[in-house]
C-alpha cells in the first residue's frame, strides 16, 4: 500500500521507518518535506499523487487526510473523546457491552480493529483485549494512539490491556489459544448503511473492501473454532454473516450484534 507522509517535523520520521520494518508493514511510505499541511496543499498532494492517503502528525496526533469525492476528508483517532464511553457510567449504555456480557480479566480479541473505538469500549470492562488491524496505515494510527493515551496517568491501566498487533485476523485467530470472546465488525456490505457515514468509515471504506462470501465463511470457522463467544456487529439491514443465524441479536434501529456460542458451527 502506498502512502504519502508529510513530514512537517513534529515527528522523527526515522521511528514511523523503523516500526514499518519491526512490524513487516506492507506500506511503501513517500516522504514529502514540507511545513504546508493546510487544506489547499493537502488536495495539491494528493491530485499529484492519484489520491493516494496522505499522513502527517498535529499537535502530537496522526491525521488521515484522503480526497474522496473531491472533498478533503481529514480523520484521526481522538481515543481522549471516549472518555465519557469508558467510565462506569458511559458504559451502561452500550449495546456493544449488553451483547458481550464482559467481565473482567476475560480475554477478548478485536479482529478487526479499525479505529479502536469498540475496542476500547470492550477493555473498559476490564478485559484483555487483543486489537488485530490488517491495513498498515490504520495499524500505524492505532499504535501512536495506544503510545500516546499511555503517557496519560489516568489512561494506564486501560492501556495496558491493550495488545495492538498487525495483520489477517484469519492467520493469527487460527494460530493463537481459546479466547473468551472474539468480536468483529467487518466492513459492511455496499448498500447496507442506514443514513450518513461518518468521516472514519468514509475513509475506511475507501481504503477497505468488504468481505466477500468466501473470506466471511473462513473468518466466520475460525473465529468460532477458537472461542466461548462471538459476537458480530452488522447493520440492521445486513444479511446475516457468513449466512450464519445467531443464537441471540441486540439491536438498535441501525446496527445489531450478533451472538453466536461455541457449538454454533
Ligand atoms: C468497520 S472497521 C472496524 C471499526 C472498529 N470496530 C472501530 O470501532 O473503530 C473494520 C476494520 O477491520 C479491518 N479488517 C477487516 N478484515 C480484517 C481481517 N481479516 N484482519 C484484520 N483486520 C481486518 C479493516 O482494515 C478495518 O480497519
Amino acid at each position: 500500500m502506498n502512502c504519502i507522509f508529510l513530514n512537517n517535523h513534529e515527528y522523527d520520521i526515522k521511528f514511523i521507518e523503523t516500526l514499518i520494518q519491526e512490524f513487516q508493514l506492507n506500506l511503501s511510505l513517500s516522504v514529502i518535506e514540507t511545513l504546508d499541511c493546510s487544506n489547499k496543499s493537502l488536495k495539491k498532494v494528493s491530485a499529484f499523487n492519484d489520491n493516494a492517503p496522505l499522513l502527517f502528525f498535529d499537535k502530537q496526533s496522526f491525521i488521515l487526510a484522503m480526497v474522496i469525492d473531491n472533498e478533503l476528508i481529514k480523520t484521526n483517532l481522538n481515543w481522549q473523546s471516549l472518555q465519557k464511553r469508558i467510565v462506569s457510567s458511559g458504559k451502561n449504555n452500550e449495546l456493544l457491552l449488553k451483547a458481550c456480557k464482559l467481565s473482567q480479566t476475560m480475554s477478548v480479541i478485536d479482529g478487526t480493529a479499525g479505529f479502536g473505538i469498540d475496542g476500547l469500549i470492550l477493555a473498559s470492562t476490564g478485559a484483555r483485549v487483543t486489537l488485530i488491524e490488517q491495513n498498515p496505515i490504520i495499524f500505524l494510527m492505532l499504535y501512536f494512539e495506544k503510545l500516546k493515551m499511555s503517557q496519560h496517568k489516568n489512561w494506564q491501566k486501560l492501556m495496558d490491556r491493550i495488545n495492538i498487533v498487525f495483520g489477517n485476523s484469519n492467520d493469527i485467530i487460527n494460530n493463537s489459544i481459546k479466547h473468551d470472546l472474539i468480536y468483529l465488525d467487518p466492513m459492511f456490505p455496499n448498500g447496507s448503511y442506514k443514513g450518513a457515514v461518518n468521516k472514519n468509515m468514509q475513509v475506511l471504506h475507501s481504503m477497505v473492501s468488504p468481505p466477500n462470501s468466501d473470506d466471511e465463511l473462513k473468518l466466520f470457522n475460525t473465529a468460532i473454532a477458537k472461542c466461548d463467544k462471538l459476537v458480530i456487529k452488522r447493520p440492521i439491514i445486513a444479511p446475516n454473516f457468513a449466512d450464519k443465524s445467531p443464537n441471540q441479536s441486540f439491536n438498535n434501529e441501525v446496527i445489531r450484534f450478533d451472538v453466536y456460542m461455541e457449538n454454533n458451527q
